[in-house]
């Protein structure tokens, strides 16, 4: 019973979502991965990363798709599941796919799963104000909720490609607004993706929810990567704001740790990394 509070008491209790508020309350750094599997979420667990997610780019790193848009509940339930067992310290936040969360009942029935089947501790969807009733329905039920703004992966065909977004004024104040709404309506997290600087900083500084970057500079309360861009895994064009942490270290575990340090150091992202 509460063992949760034994652990509380341990030199690295496990992190939730109250050490993430605090995190950004103190200006700690939160870095995050994805991981999809048992080894790897050890591995990134030991190398400190905060918050681990499996995310649907697994239908890209892992499953060979150019988008993310074929990726289903089971696929990310099987991930989940496995990643569970290598995690220790680090806080799980599964993705909901593609069209899985049209509706406020099927996103519930859908975030259960990820929950009780996928071991995830917080669901991520890829929402703007149409999706303020969906976060405010599994807000009530006591679903906790990461928000993604900015560029959002499963729309990719509707917006004709993956592109930095925010760039005109009223759209990143839209984006800014959309952000309030979502955290008014239960959302623990806000994840900005591929946004110019200016649009991460005050997106940050408006919202009481810790606030997660990748491609939104370094004004955010963290930073999360796809794990196989850290490690250099990634085949091709990368977008601007992947670097390379595998470069110059002897090991996987390593290049995260590095990742990690340099989150928490604020060394990354570096100029070069950032949109404006
Ligand atoms: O699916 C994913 O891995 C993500 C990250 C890129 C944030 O959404």
């Amino acid at each position: 019973m509460y063992t949760q509070l034994e652990q509380r008491g341990m030199h690295e209790p496990p992190v939730n979502v109250s050490t993430l508020r605090k995190m950004k309350h103190d200006g700690e750094p939160i870095a995050c991965v994805t991981a999809y599997d048992a080894s790897y979420a050890a591995l990134v667990d030991a190398a400190g990363a905060d918050l681990v997610l499996v995310g649907d780019s697994l239908g890209m790193v892992i499953q060979g798709h150019d988008t993310t848009v074929p990726v289903t509940v089971d696929d990310i339930i099987y991930h989940s599941r496995t990643v569970a067992r290598g995690l220790r310290r680090a806080f799980l936040v599964a993705d909901m796919p593609f069209m899985s969360y049209t509706e406020p009942g099927m996103a519930l029935v859908n975030a259960v799963r990820l929950m009780q089947e996928g071991g995830a501790m917080m669901v991520k969807l890829e929402g703007g104000d149409d999706q303020v009733e969906i976060v405010e329905h599994l807000a009530r039920h006591d679903i906790p909720v990461c928000a993604h703004l900015g560029l959002k992966p499963q729309s990719v065909h509707k917006i004709g490609g993956f592109k930095v977004q925010g760039r005109d004024p009223d759209k990143a104040k839209e984006m800014l607004l959309s952000a309030k709404r979502l955290q008014d309506a239960g959302a623990d997290i806000v994840l900005l993706e591929c946004v110019p600087n200016e649009a991460g900083k005050f997106v940050t500084e408006a919202l009481d929810v810790p606030v997660i970057g990748i491609g939104a500079g370094p004004d955010v309360d963290g930073q999360i990567l796809v794990l196989y861009d850290i490690l250099n895994i990634t085949k091709g064009r990368t977008p601007k704001f992947v670097k390379n942490f595998q470069a110059g270290c002897d090991s996987p575990y390593l290049a995260v740790q590095a990742y990690v340090r340099e989150v928490k150091e604020g060394d990354y992202p570096a100029p070069e990394h950032c949109f404006s």
